[in-house]
């Protein structure tokens, strides 16, 4: 009996295991807000990417480098903008 249920804990501990491990891979690494609907490679962008000077700058900087969101667009791209 002790060993049925110290298989079943190992279970449990092996599937919580999974599950946080599963959480943390597919987790992007920020949060981002609902309105970041374009799915590039797992990380979420807002709409008109493309334009970046134009759409992003408000929260993300004038530099695109952060600004109010902490985010900036160079550490996963290069210089581009
Ligand atoms: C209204 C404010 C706002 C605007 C405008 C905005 N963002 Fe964001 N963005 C945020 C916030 C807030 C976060 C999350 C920051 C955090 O989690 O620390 C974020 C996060 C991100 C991330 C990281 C997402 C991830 O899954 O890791 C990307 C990429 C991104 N934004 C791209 C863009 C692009 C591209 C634009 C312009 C088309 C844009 N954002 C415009 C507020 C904004
Ligand atoms: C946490 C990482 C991350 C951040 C931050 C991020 N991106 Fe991306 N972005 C990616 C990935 C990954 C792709 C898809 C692969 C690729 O094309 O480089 C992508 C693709 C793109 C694309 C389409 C493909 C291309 O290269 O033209 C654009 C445009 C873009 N991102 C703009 C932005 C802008 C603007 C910001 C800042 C507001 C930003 N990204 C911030 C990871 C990120």
């Amino acid at each position: 009996m002790k060993i049925s249920v110290s298989v079943k804990l190992s279970l449990a501990v092996a599937l919580v295991a999974l599950f946080i491990g599963c959480e943390n891979t597919s987790d992007p690494k920020y949060n981002p807000p609902a309105d970041h609907t374009i799915n590039q490679s797992g990380y979420m962008h807002k709409s008109g990417l493309n334009q970046p000077l134009t759409n992003c700058v408000s929260c993300h900087g004038a530099d695109l480098k952060g600004g109010s969101t902490g985010v900036s667009c160079f550490e996963c791209h290069g210089t581009k903008w």
